[in-house]
Protein backbone atom coordinates (compact mmCIF):
# COMPACT_ATOMS: atom_id res chain seq x y z
CA UNK A 1 0.00 0.00 0.00
CA UNK A 2 1.13 3.12 -0.87
CA UNK A 3 2.01 5.40 1.99
CA UNK A 4 2.04 9.29 2.22
CA UNK A 5 4.95 11.72 3.51
CA UNK A 6 1.91 13.11 5.82
CA UNK A 7 -0.31 12.49 7.82
CA UNK A 8 -3.44 14.56 5.91
CA UNK A 9 -5.96 12.71 8.29
CA UNK A 10 -4.05 14.17 11.19
CA UNK A 11 -3.88 18.02 9.32
CA UNK A 12 -7.96 17.56 8.92
CA UNK A 13 -8.60 16.08 12.52
CA UNK A 14 -6.52 19.36 14.04
CA UNK A 15 -8.67 22.04 11.85
CA UNK A 16 -12.09 19.82 12.70
CA UNK A 17 -11.01 20.11 16.39
CA UNK A 18 -10.24 24.38 16.34
CA UNK A 19 -12.83 24.97 14.18
CA UNK A 20 -15.33 22.71 16.88
CA UNK A 21 -14.05 24.66 19.55
CA UNK A 22 -13.91 28.06 18.72
CA UNK A 23 -17.21 27.90 16.99
CA UNK A 24 -18.95 26.89 20.32
CA UNK A 25 -19.62 23.04 19.58
CA UNK A 26 -17.85 21.55 22.36
CA UNK A 27 -18.57 23.79 25.07
CA UNK A 28 -22.18 23.59 23.86
CA UNK A 29 -21.49 19.15 23.76
CA UNK A 30 -19.64 19.86 27.29
CA UNK A 31 -22.55 21.95 29.17
CA UNK A 32 -25.12 19.04 28.50
CA UNK A 33 -25.14 15.03 28.47
CA UNK A 34 -26.89 14.57 25.37
CA UNK A 35 -27.33 17.35 22.89
CA UNK A 36 -29.67 16.68 19.82
CA UNK A 37 -27.33 18.46 16.66
CA UNK A 38 -29.89 21.16 16.42
CA UNK A 39 -30.05 21.56 20.24
CA UNK A 40 -26.52 21.94 19.94
CA UNK A 41 -26.24 23.77 16.70
CA UNK A 42 -28.62 26.67 19.22
CA UNK A 43 -26.33 26.53 21.70
CA UNK A 44 -23.12 27.71 20.21
CA UNK A 45 -25.10 29.85 17.76
CA UNK A 46 -24.92 27.59 14.06
CA UNK A 47 -25.99 25.94 11.47
CA UNK A 48 -27.85 22.84 11.82
CA UNK A 49 -26.34 21.29 8.80
CA UNK A 50 -22.78 22.24 9.52
CA UNK A 51 -23.61 21.08 13.06
CA UNK A 52 -24.48 17.31 11.90
CA UNK A 53 -21.77 17.11 9.74
CA UNK A 54 -19.02 18.37 12.44
CA UNK A 55 -20.49 16.32 15.31
CA UNK A 56 -20.69 13.03 12.92
CA UNK A 57 -16.71 13.86 12.32
CA UNK A 58 -15.77 14.41 15.74
CA UNK A 59 -17.45 10.93 16.23
CA UNK A 60 -15.59 9.47 13.81
CA UNK A 61 -12.72 10.72 15.80
CA UNK A 62 -13.88 9.45 19.01
CA UNK A 63 -14.29 12.61 20.43
CA UNK A 64 -18.25 12.32 20.51
CA UNK A 65 -20.22 9.77 21.30
CA UNK A 66 -23.89 9.26 19.00
CA UNK A 67 -26.68 8.06 20.67
CA UNK A 68 -28.82 6.91 18.22
CA UNK A 69 -28.52 5.50 14.15
CA UNK A 70 -26.65 7.51 11.78
CA UNK A 71 -28.37 10.07 10.93
CA UNK A 72 -29.35 10.51 6.94
CA UNK A 73 -26.89 13.53 5.49
CA UNK A 74 -28.02 16.72 5.73
CA UNK A 75 -28.78 18.62 2.75
CA UNK A 76 -28.76 22.18 2.13
CA UNK A 77 -31.55 24.23 2.68
CA UNK A 78 -33.76 25.52 0.41
CA UNK A 79 -33.98 28.54 -0.59
CA UNK A 80 -37.67 30.03 0.80
CA UNK A 81 -40.27 29.47 -1.69
CA UNK A 82 -38.71 26.73 -3.49
CA UNK A 83 -40.57 23.18 -3.64
CA UNK A 84 -40.69 23.03 0.32
CA UNK A 85 -41.36 19.50 1.73
CA UNK A 86 -40.03 17.48 -1.26
CA UNK A 87 -39.03 13.92 -1.08
CA UNK A 88 -35.85 15.75 -0.62
CA UNK A 89 -37.00 19.15 0.56
CA UNK A 90 -35.32 19.85 4.17
CA UNK A 91 -35.72 23.68 4.90
CA UNK A 92 -34.47 23.80 8.39
CA UNK A 93 -31.15 21.72 7.34
CA UNK A 94 -31.53 19.67 9.73
CA UNK A 95 -30.80 15.90 9.39
CA UNK A 96 -33.81 14.24 7.48
CA UNK A 97 -33.47 11.48 10.53
CA UNK A 98 -34.41 14.10 13.23
CA UNK A 99 -37.87 14.36 12.10
CA UNK A 100 -38.02 10.41 13.33
CA UNK A 101 -35.31 9.50 16.05
CA UNK A 102 -33.07 12.50 16.82
CA UNK A 103 -29.65 11.12 18.02
CA UNK A 104 -28.12 12.50 20.80
CA UNK A 105 -24.50 13.98 20.64
CA UNK A 106 -22.37 14.19 24.09
CA UNK A 107 -18.60 14.33 24.45
CA UNK A 108 -16.63 10.79 24.69
CA UNK A 109 -14.03 10.78 27.65
CA UNK A 110 -11.48 11.46 25.17
CA UNK A 111 -12.66 14.15 23.86
CA UNK A 112 -13.30 15.66 27.70
CA UNK A 113 -10.33 14.70 28.62
CA UNK A 114 -8.10 16.12 26.06
CA UNK A 115 -10.83 19.38 25.40
CA UNK A 116 -12.19 20.45 28.56
CA UNK A 117 -10.18 19.53 31.02
CA UNK A 118 -8.86 20.31 33.66
CA UNK A 119 -6.49 17.31 34.11
CA UNK A 120 -2.55 16.47 32.48
CA UNK A 121 -4.04 15.31 29.25
CA UNK A 122 -5.75 19.05 28.44
CA UNK A 123 -4.74 20.42 25.01
CA UNK A 124 -7.02 22.62 24.25
CA UNK A 125 -5.04 25.93 23.91
CA UNK A 126 -2.40 24.38 22.11
CA UNK A 127 -4.60 22.77 19.24
CA UNK A 128 -6.13 26.02 19.43
CA UNK A 129 -2.36 27.69 18.25
CA UNK A 130 -1.05 24.99 16.52
CA UNK A 131 -4.18 25.85 14.06
CA UNK A 132 -3.70 29.51 14.28
CA UNK A 133 -0.18 29.12 13.28
CA UNK A 134 -1.01 28.14 10.01
CA UNK A 135 -1.54 31.61 8.97
CA UNK A 136 2.45 32.09 9.00
CA UNK A 137 3.07 28.63 7.76
CA UNK A 138 0.74 29.22 4.23
CA UNK A 139 3.18 32.47 3.64
CA UNK A 140 6.08 30.00 3.53
CA UNK A 141 6.34 30.60 -0.37
CA UNK A 142 7.17 34.13 0.34
CA UNK A 143 9.14 33.85 3.26
CA UNK A 144 11.46 30.99 1.69
CA UNK A 145 12.37 33.69 -1.18
CA UNK A 146 12.31 37.01 0.67
CA UNK A 147 14.09 35.28 3.65
CA UNK A 148 12.00 36.88 6.51
CA UNK A 149 8.56 37.11 7.60
CA UNK A 150 6.62 39.88 6.90
CA UNK A 151 6.09 42.16 9.75
CA UNK A 152 2.36 41.30 11.41
CA UNK A 153 0.13 43.55 12.37
CA UNK A 154 0.25 43.16 16.58
CA UNK A 155 -3.40 43.46 16.91
CA UNK A 156 -3.95 40.32 14.87
CA UNK A 157 -1.89 38.57 17.84
CA UNK A 158 -3.94 35.87 19.91
CA UNK A 159 -2.22 36.52 22.60
CA UNK A 160 -4.25 34.13 25.31
CA UNK A 161 -4.21 31.36 22.90
CA UNK A 162 -0.55 31.59 22.54
CA UNK A 163 0.29 31.88 26.48
CA UNK A 164 -2.21 29.80 27.61
CA UNK A 165 -1.39 27.18 25.16
CA UNK A 166 2.39 27.23 27.14
CA UNK A 167 0.24 26.98 30.13
CA UNK A 168 -0.81 23.23 28.80
CA UNK A 169 2.80 22.23 28.34
CA UNK A 170 3.21 18.63 29.62
CA UNK A 171 3.89 18.77 33.68
CA UNK A 172 6.53 16.39 33.46
CA UNK A 173 8.47 18.62 31.20
CA UNK A 174 7.77 21.21 33.93
CA UNK A 175 9.02 19.89 36.64
CA UNK A 176 12.27 18.42 34.71
CA UNK A 177 13.22 21.89 34.28
CA UNK A 178 12.70 22.77 38.02
CA UNK A 179 14.33 19.90 39.29
CA UNK A 180 17.14 20.38 36.97
CA UNK A 181 17.37 24.43 38.03
CA UNK A 182 17.64 23.61 41.30
CA UNK A 183 19.77 20.93 41.96
CA UNK A 184 22.58 22.76 40.14
CA UNK A 185 21.35 26.08 42.25
CA UNK A 186 21.24 24.53 45.38
CA UNK A 187 19.65 26.56 48.14
CA UNK A 188 17.40 29.52 46.78
CA UNK A 189 15.33 32.13 47.66
CA UNK A 190 13.68 33.82 44.59
CA UNK A 191 13.59 33.68 41.05
CA UNK A 192 11.99 35.62 37.93
CA UNK A 193 10.29 33.33 34.73
CA UNK A 194 11.15 35.82 32.32
CA UNK A 195 8.71 35.51 29.75
CA UNK A 196 7.13 33.19 31.49
CA UNK A 197 3.44 33.23 30.10
CA UNK A 198 0.78 32.22 32.65
CA UNK A 199 2.95 31.28 35.03
CA UNK A 200 3.72 27.51 34.77
CA UNK A 201 7.31 27.58 35.98
CA UNK A 202 7.10 29.90 38.16
CA UNK A 203 4.47 28.02 39.86
CA UNK A 204 6.24 25.05 40.02
CA UNK A 205 9.53 26.99 41.36
CA UNK A 206 6.91 28.40 44.27
CA UNK A 207 5.58 24.66 45.28
CA UNK A 208 9.29 24.32 45.45
CA UNK A 209 9.18 26.41 48.36
CA UNK A 210 11.15 29.42 45.90
CA UNK A 211 10.08 32.88 45.79
CA UNK A 212 9.02 33.22 42.47
CA UNK A 213 8.30 36.43 40.20
CA UNK A 214 6.89 36.54 36.71
CA UNK A 215 7.38 38.71 34.17
CA UNK A 216 5.61 38.54 30.85
CA UNK A 217 4.18 41.26 28.68
CA UNK A 218 1.68 43.48 30.52
CA UNK A 219 -1.27 41.93 28.66
CA UNK A 220 -0.11 38.91 29.82
CA UNK A 221 -0.68 39.30 33.37
CA UNK A 222 -4.36 39.33 34.02
CA UNK A 223 -4.37 35.73 31.91
CA UNK A 224 -1.68 34.27 34.09
CA UNK A 225 -3.83 35.75 37.30
CA UNK A 226 -6.58 33.75 35.89
CA UNK A 227 -5.27 31.08 35.02
CA UNK A 228 -3.55 30.41 38.39
CA UNK A 229 -6.44 31.13 40.39
CA UNK A 230 -5.36 30.32 43.89
CA UNK A 231 -1.46 29.90 43.05
CA UNK A 232 -1.76 33.71 41.90
CA UNK A 233 -1.58 34.51 45.47
CA UNK A 234 1.90 32.92 46.31
CA UNK A 235 4.06 34.42 43.04
CA UNK A 236 4.85 38.62 41.97
CA UNK A 237 3.91 39.80 38.96
CA UNK A 238 5.43 42.24 37.09
CA UNK A 239 4.54 43.44 33.59
CA UNK A 240 7.24 44.91 30.71
CA UNK A 241 9.25 44.04 28.04
CA UNK A 242 12.42 42.31 28.35
CA UNK A 243 13.91 43.50 25.44
CA UNK A 244 13.75 46.85 27.11
CA UNK A 245 14.17 46.53 30.68
CA UNK A 246 14.67 43.64 33.22
CA UNK A 247 13.29 43.78 36.54
CA UNK A 248 16.32 44.31 38.68
CA UNK A 249 16.31 42.04 41.17
CA UNK A 250 19.10 40.98 42.73
CA UNK A 251 17.09 37.29 42.40
CA UNK A 252 18.79 33.72 43.06
CA UNK A 253 17.68 32.50 39.84
CA UNK A 254 16.63 33.87 36.28
CA UNK A 255 14.75 31.39 33.94
CA UNK A 256 14.16 31.98 30.52
CA UNK A 257 12.31 29.68 29.28
CA UNK A 258 11.31 29.17 25.13
CA UNK A 259 11.85 32.87 24.70
CA UNK A 260 15.14 33.75 22.96
CA UNK A 261 14.80 32.31 19.83
CA UNK A 262 12.15 35.35 19.04
CA UNK A 263 14.87 37.74 19.10
CA UNK A 264 18.53 38.38 17.13
CA UNK A 265 21.86 37.47 18.62
CA UNK A 266 22.57 41.13 19.44
CA UNK A 267 20.09 41.58 21.65
CA UNK A 268 19.78 38.12 22.99
CA UNK A 269 23.48 38.88 24.19
CA UNK A 270 22.39 42.35 25.65
CA UNK A 271 19.69 40.65 27.50
CA UNK A 272 22.01 38.17 29.08
CA UNK A 273 24.31 40.71 30.05
CA UNK A 274 21.41 42.74 31.60
CA UNK A 275 20.39 39.23 33.20
CA UNK A 276 23.61 39.09 35.25
CA UNK A 277 23.14 42.48 36.69
CA UNK A 278 20.09 41.45 37.62
CA UNK A 279 20.92 38.26 39.83
CA UNK A 280 22.99 38.59 42.78
CA UNK A 281 26.34 36.94 43.03
CA UNK A 282 26.21 33.46 42.86
CA UNK A 283 23.15 33.96 40.98
CA UNK A 284 22.08 31.24 38.62
CA UNK A 285 20.66 31.54 35.16
CA UNK A 286 18.54 28.96 33.06
CA UNK A 287 18.19 29.21 29.35
CA UNK A 288 15.93 26.68 27.89
CA UNK A 289 15.28 26.15 24.28
CA UNK A 290 16.12 23.92 21.21
CA UNK A 291 20.11 24.34 19.96
CA UNK A 292 20.92 23.99 16.39
CA UNK A 293 22.89 20.94 15.67
CA UNK A 294 21.94 19.27 18.98
CA UNK A 295 17.84 18.97 19.15
CA UNK A 296 16.46 16.33 17.04
CA UNK A 297 13.68 19.68 16.71
CA UNK A 298 15.59 22.23 15.95
CA UNK A 299 15.98 22.59 12.23
CA UNK A 300 11.89 22.37 12.11
CA UNK A 301 11.44 24.61 15.06
CA UNK A 302 14.13 26.93 12.96
CA UNK A 303 11.28 27.22 10.06
CA UNK A 304 8.67 27.58 12.62
CA UNK A 305 10.48 30.68 14.02
CA UNK A 306 11.12 31.86 10.09
CA UNK A 307 7.67 31.93 9.44
CA UNK A 308 6.80 33.18 12.77
CA UNK A 309 9.48 35.92 14.03
CA UNK A 310 11.27 38.54 11.89
CA UNK A 311 14.82 38.34 13.56
CA UNK A 312 14.60 35.42 15.66
CA UNK A 313 15.87 31.62 15.15
CA UNK A 314 17.06 28.76 16.70
CA UNK A 315 20.68 29.03 18.07
CA UNK A 316 23.54 26.78 18.98
CA UNK A 317 24.91 26.00 22.34
CA UNK A 318 28.63 27.42 20.93
CA UNK A 319 26.74 31.23 20.49
CA UNK A 320 24.70 30.73 24.00
CA UNK A 321 27.91 29.52 25.27
CA UNK A 322 29.63 32.97 24.24
CA UNK A 323 26.75 35.38 24.99
CA UNK A 324 27.07 33.99 28.35
CA UNK A 325 31.04 34.48 28.76
CA UNK A 326 30.96 37.33 27.46
CA UNK A 327 28.35 38.56 29.85
CA UNK A 328 30.72 36.89 33.08
CA UNK A 329 28.53 33.76 33.56
CA UNK A 330 30.95 30.65 34.85
CA UNK A 331 30.35 27.13 34.67
CA UNK A 332 28.20 26.58 31.82
CA UNK A 333 26.53 23.40 31.90
CA UNK A 334 24.15 21.99 29.06
CA UNK A 335 21.65 19.61 30.00
CA UNK A 336 19.49 17.57 27.40
CA UNK A 337 16.08 17.20 29.23
CA UNK A 338 15.08 13.61 29.30
CA UNK A 339 10.88 14.67 28.87
CA UNK A 340 11.65 16.59 26.04
CA UNK A 341 13.96 17.25 22.87
CA UNK A 342 15.07 20.77 24.22
CA UNK A 343 17.96 21.69 26.00
CA UNK A 344 18.53 23.63 29.50
CA UNK A 345 21.77 26.05 29.89
CA UNK A 346 22.31 26.69 33.50
CA UNK A 347 25.57 28.77 34.60
CA UNK A 348 26.45 31.24 37.47
CA UNK A 349 27.03 34.59 38.37
CA UNK A 350 30.62 33.78 40.29
CA UNK A 351 29.87 34.53 43.52
CA UNK A 352 32.33 37.39 44.38
CA UNK A 353 31.58 39.83 41.71
C1 LIG B 1 6.88 30.55 23.73
S1 LIG B 1 6.30 31.40 25.15
C2 LIG B 1 7.27 30.65 26.43
C3 LIG B 1 6.56 30.56 27.75
C4 LIG B 1 7.34 29.91 28.88
N1 LIG B 1 8.55 30.63 29.17
C5 LIG B 1 7.62 28.46 28.61
O1 LIG B 1 8.77 28.11 28.36
O2 LIG B 1 6.69 27.66 28.63
C6 LIG B 1 7.08 32.97 24.96
C7 LIG B 1 6.66 33.98 25.99
O3 LIG B 1 7.52 35.11 25.85
C8 LIG B 1 6.77 36.28 26.07
N2 LIG B 1 7.51 37.39 25.47
C9 LIG B 1 7.94 37.47 24.19
N3 LIG B 1 8.59 38.62 23.99
C10 LIG B 1 8.56 39.28 25.18
C11 LIG B 1 9.05 40.55 25.59
N4 LIG B 1 9.68 41.35 24.73
N5 LIG B 1 8.86 40.92 26.86
C12 LIG B 1 8.21 40.12 27.73
N6 LIG B 1 7.72 38.91 27.39
C13 LIG B 1 7.89 38.49 26.12
C14 LIG B 1 5.44 35.96 25.42
O4 LIG B 1 4.41 36.82 25.88
C15 LIG B 1 5.24 34.51 25.83
O5 LIG B 1 4.58 34.41 27.06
Amino acid sequence: MRRSLVDREAVERLFLIAGALRSGVIDALAADDGLTAAQVAAAAGADVRAAVIVLEALAGEGLVEREGPVPEPPVPAEPVGEGLGGPTGNPTGAPAASRTGEPLYRLSALGRDHLVGPGPDLERWQLLHQARKAWGWLELPEIIQTGSAPPRDPASRDTRTMVSAMGERDPAIVEEIVNVCLTYAGAIETMIDVAGAVGHVARQFSRCGVRATLFDRPAVMPIAEEYLGEDAKDIAFVGGDLTEALPPGPFDLMYFGNVLHIYDPVTDARVIREAYASLAPGGVIGIQNYLWGRSRRAAMFAVNMLQSVENGGVWSEAMYRGWLSEAGFAKIETFDLETGESQLILARRPAGE
